[in-house]
């Protein structure tokens, strides 16, 4: 083991989160930064800051990678979304370079005026035809799709009703657009009907947006979509769905949850990434009418205002899609599943315990943050990168190794990221025992 992992830890380096200094105080918008660098760069010290690290040779099964302070680490990798291994493939790789050569690098334009390419209007009409939607507003990325979607259609007098564990750009979204936000029990639609109703009973005239997941990335779970969508009508309200994590992986046909619901062309609006599978960058919202995708073209400011995306990511996330939609699509998602449900199985009969329903995401639980930055701390020199999630992303108390699966992970990978992870918990967990021991508190009181 290293010398950072078996040093003395400043217990403040394993408690306080990044809520601790979302709202600094102080007059100086620069200098408030510092309680936080403060923080962060104590716990960088101890070895217990993993985020924000590089990979030198791109997202695959095995590579080298750097941690903030130029720390280099080779493991087995479960931190990148890429679930179908598609960043490396053959042909996403020779669409890219040929489109290079016919079209340069840059759109070099907003959508609104010439920046979209023949790429973007083919992928269009391609994810339209996927999801049985009829129209497709293309976004610089997932996140801006997620926002500009909600920013886009809700006014100050409308109301978000969203499920509590949203992403962050739904959140933002709704926080730019309104004051009503009203949020509801994790997958609860009986909580939601009961918001719902509230809301109706005073407000005829306003719209409703409602908003959730198609696969919720921290916890590997799925709101009833036609239970939901069934709601929204009852309620004259319009239903947003985000398949960023499920959409060209899970499903028989790669449609995710909204296909295995037997939901496609039935949802109000769909909105997704292309990052997790579809191996680029880039959005999308999905509509049922020219006018929404004429509007949203309009006032959703980053379909408005941002840069198209470049002609090199619409024909790449162009090939992706007809992959996902092949048989070599079916058989990568097969071999996705068998490897999750392989991970999840070997996790099971080391004693790991993780959430949720077999995905490409697997987080494997951690309980205190303390023990979790223990674990995160010792992965990089056992050969294992693996992303720490901690409060607020999850709840208190709740934190994990989320561990993002790869069609192309082979067997041996998983069984050692699984063996590696084993040995981690237990080291930290003594640790953590050791750090809270009476005699060594007093001791760093001391100190
Ligand atoms: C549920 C969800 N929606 C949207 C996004 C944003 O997507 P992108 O990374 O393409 O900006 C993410 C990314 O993590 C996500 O998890």
């Amino acid at each position: 083991m290293s010398d950072i992992a078996n040093a003395y830890i400043p217990p403040a380096a394993l408690t306080g989160s990044m809520r601790d200094f979302r709202v600094p105080g102080g007059a100086d918008l620069l200098r408030r930064t510092e309680g936080f660098f403060k923080w962060q760069n104590l716990r960088r010290e101890n070895g217990l800051w993993p985020f924000s690290r590089a990979t030198e040779e791109g997202p695959s099964t095995v590579c080298w990678a750097q941690d903030d302070s130029g720390n280099k680490m080779r493991g087995v990798n479960f931190a990148s979304q890429d679930y179908l291994s598609l960043s490396s493939h053959s042909g996403i790789k020779s669409t890219a370079k040929e489109t290079i050569e016919r079209f340069g690098v840059h759109s070099a334009g907003s959508p609104a005026l010439v920046g979209n390419t023949s790429y973007s209007v083919a992928l269009e009409r391609k994810i339209a035809d996927f999801l049985k939607m009829e129209e497709v507003v293309l976004y610089p990325t997932g996140w801006a799709a997620g926002f500009g979607v909600i920013k886009g259609l809700v006014r100050s007098a409308d109301h978000v009703v969203m499920d509590m564990l949203s992403h962050s750009c739904l959140q933002e979204g709704a926080n730019a657009a309104t004051n009503n936000i009203h949020l509801f029990r994790h997958l609860d639609n009986e909580y939601c009907r009961d918001i719902l109703t509230k809301i109706r009973s005073k407000d005829k005239e306003n719209g409703i947006l409602v908003v959730t997941e198609g696969l919720f990335s921290m916890d590997s779970d799925t709101p009833d979509l036609a239970a939901l969508q069934a709601l929204c009508h009852e309620f004259n309200a319009t239903l947003v769905v985000d398949v960023a994590h499920d959409l060209g992986c899970l499903g028989d046909e790669g449609r995710g949850h909204i296909g295995i619901q037997n939901m496609l062309g039935k949802v109000d609006i769909v909105m997704g990434s292309f990052s997790k599978t579809f191996a680029s960058n880039g959005g999308f919202v999905a509509c049922k009418s020219r006018a929404v995708k004429e509007y949203l073209r309009f006032y959703s400011a980053p379909a408005t205002f941002s840069n198209a995306l470049s002609p090199v990511q619409a024909a790449t996330i162009l090939k992706a899609f007809e992959i996902v939609d092949s048989p070599e699509g079916r058989a990568q998602r097969s071999a996705l599943m068998s490897n999750v449900l392989s991970l999840r199985h070997q996790l099971r009969e080391a004693g790991l315990d993780y959430y949720g329903d077999p995905s490409a995401i697997v987080c494997v639980k951690m309980g205190t943050e303390g023990v979790a930055r223990l674990v995160s701390q010792r992965l990089p020199e056992l050969g294992l990168i693996a992303n720490l999630v901690e409060f607020p992303a999850v709840p208190k108390g709740a934190a994990r190794i989320r561990m993002q699966v790869m069609a192309n992970h082979s067997e041996q990978n998983i069984a050692d990221a699984v063996r590696m992870l084993k040995t981690a918990r237990r080291q930290a967990e003594l640790q953590f025992e050791d750090i809270n021991q009476p005699a060594s508190v007093a001791a760093s009181v001391a100190a």
